[in-house]
C-alpha cells in the first residue's frame, strides 16, 4: 500500500513532528490515545498566560484580569465554536472527561429513582461506567450494556433493542479508547430520544480526529478532556444543551458559581457559572483554545484521514507477523490494539521502548471490553498529527525483534 503522505506544516519541512518539542528527540510516541503530546504554540500559550499575561479571572477590579477574563471566556466561544454549541454558556469547563462524567451523574443523575435504567455499552472506558455504578449505589437505578459486533463495534442494533421506556439515559463513547471503533452517534441519539432518554457522549478520542457538531448530533451531554486534543491536562469540557443545563442544580459550592449567599439561604448563579465553583484553571482554558486554533489550522478532516492510513499500514503490517492477534474494525479511526499469543503486552512495550517506541500496554482503563476480547490486556498503538509511515515502519521493526526474542 502507497505510505501515507505527512500531513503538510506550517514550516514547510514536510511534517508535523517538528511543530512539538516533545517529539524532538526522534521518539517514536503512539500514546496519544493516552495524552497528546502539545505543540509548541499551546506551550508558549500557557507560558504567556502564566507570565506576563497572568492574573485571576471574573473578579479583579483592575486592568490585567479584566483582559484575562476576557480571554477566558473567549476560550468558552472558541470550544463553542469548536463543538457548533448554540452558546458559550452550554461550555463548562471542568478537569476532563472523568469530571464531565461525574457531574453529570451528581447533578442531573440525582433526579433518577430506583428502577430507572442507565444504557452503556461493553467498549466503555472505566469513566464512563463506575460514575454510573455509583449512581446506583446511591439511586437503585439499572445499568444495561449492549453488546459489540464480531468486529468490535457497538451493536447499534443490540442497543436499540435494549432500551425500554425506563432508560433514562445513554451513554457511549463516540470513538473506542482501545479499538478506535466509530458509534453512530446521530442513530443512537435518534433511537435513545425514541424512548425519552438523554444521550451523553464520551467524545475523549474523538474531539482530537472527528468534527464535532452538537446540534446535528442530537447528543444531550458531550464530554472531552482537553490533554487528549494537544492542549493541557486539567482542563476538559461538559457540553449540554442550554435547556438541560439550566434545569441541572449544582453538584460543588463554592466562590464563583453564587449570586447571593447569606447564612439562611444561598441563590445559583446561571449556567456554566453554577457548575464552576471555586477559581478555574483559567491557563488551562486558555491553553485549550491555543490546540483549537492549532488543530483547525490543519483541519480534523486531514488528521483523521491521516490517523487512519496509518492505522492501516500498521494493520496490514502486523498482519504479516506471526501471532499477533488484531482488534477492533478494519475501518477505525487511528487506533489499533493487538496482542502476540504468548507474549504480554506489557514484555511488548518494554522491548519497543529499548527501540524508541512508544505504545500503551494494560486494560486501557476498559476491563469489561478485555473479558469481551478474551486477553487481560492488549498493546495499542495509537496516532496522531505528528506521527508518520517511519513511526509505523519502526512499530514494525521492533515487533519483529519482539518475535524474534520470545521465538
Ligand atoms: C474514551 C475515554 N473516555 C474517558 C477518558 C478519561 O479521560 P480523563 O482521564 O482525561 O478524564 C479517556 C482517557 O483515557 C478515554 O480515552
Amino acid at each position: 500500500m502507497p505510505s501515507p503522505s505527512p500531513v503538510p506544516s506550517r514550516s514547510g519541512r514536510g511534517d508535523r513532528r517538528s511543530d512539538f518539542p516533545g517529539l524532538a528527540d526522534g521518539w517514536a510516541y503512539l500514546d496519544s490515545a493516552a495524552t497528546a503530546q502539545k505543540p509548541g504554540v499551546v506551550i508558549d500559550a500557557i507560558a504567556r498566560a502564566y507570565g506576563p499575561e497572568y492574573a485571576t479571572v471574573h473578579r479583579g477590579v483592575y486592568a490585567r484580569s479584566a483582559t484575562m477574563t476576557e480571554r477566558f471566556e473567549a476560550a468558552r466561544q472558541t470550544v463553542a465554536t469548536f463543538i457548533n454549541a448554540r452558546s458559550p454558556s452550554e461550555v463548562v469547563f471542568v478537569r476532563g472527561a472523568t469530571e464531565a462524567i461525574n457531574l453529570v451523574a451528581n447533578s442531573w443523575g440525582n433526579s433518577l429513582e430506583a428502577g430507572d435504567r442507565i444504557l452503556l455499552s461493553a467498549l466503555e472506558h472505566h469513566s464512563n461506567i463506575v460514575p454510573w455504578q455509583l449512581l446506583r449505589d446511591r439511586t437503585g437505578i439499572e445499568i444495561d450494556v449492549a453488546p459489540l459486533t464480531a468486529d468490535h463495534r457497538i451493536d447499534e442494533d443490540a442497543l436499540e433493542a435494549l432500551l425500554t421506556p425506563r432508560t433514562k439515559l445513554v451513554a457511549i463513547a463516540h470513538v473506542s479508547n482501545v479499538l478506535g471503533s466509530v458509534a453512530d452517534v446521530t442513530r443512537i441519539a435518534a433511537a435513545a430520544h425514541s424512548v425519552g432518554a438523554r444521550l451523553l457522549v464520551d467524545g475523549c478520542q474523538a474531539a482530537p480526529r472527528i468534527a464535532i457538531d452538537v446540534q446535528a448530533s442530537g447528543a444531550d451531554f458531550y464530554v472531552f478532556s482537553g490533554h487528549k486534543l494537544y492542549g493541557p491536562t486539567g482542563i476538559g469540557v461538559l457540553w449540554a444543551r442550554s435547556d438541560i443545563l439550566d434545569a441541572m442544580p449544582p453538584w460543588q459550592g463554592g466562590g464563583s458559581m453564587i449570586e447571593t449567599v447569606t447564612f439562611e439561604r444561598t441563590t445559583y448563579a446561571p449556567a456554566p457559572q453554577r457548575f464552576e465553583a471555586g477559581t478555574p484553571h483559567i491557563v488551562g482554558a486558555i491553553g485549550l483554545a491555543a490546540a483549537i486554533d492549532y488543530v483547525n489550522t490543519i483541519g480534523l478532516g486531514t488528521i483523521d484521514a491521516h490517523e487512519r492510513a496509518l492505522a492501516t499500514q500498521a494493520r496490514e503490517g502486523l498482519r504479516q507477523i506471526n501471532s499477533v492477534r488484531l482488534f477492533g474494525p478494519e475501518n477505525s479511526a487511528g487506533i489499533v490494539s493487538f496482542a502476540l499469543d504468548g507474549v504480554h503486552p506489557h514484555d511488548i512495550g518494554t522491548i519497543l521502548d529499548e527501540s524508541g517506541v512508544a505504545i500503551r500496554a494494560g486494560h486501557h482503563c476498559a476491563q469489561p471490553l478485555m473479558t469481551v476480547l478474551g486477553v487481560p490486556a492488549t498493546a495499542r498503538a495509537s496516532f496522531a498529527v505528528y506521527n508518520g509511515s517511519d513511526d509505523v515502519d519502526r512499530l514494525l521493526d521492533g515487533m519483529r525483534r519482539v518475535t524474534r526474542i520470545f521465538g
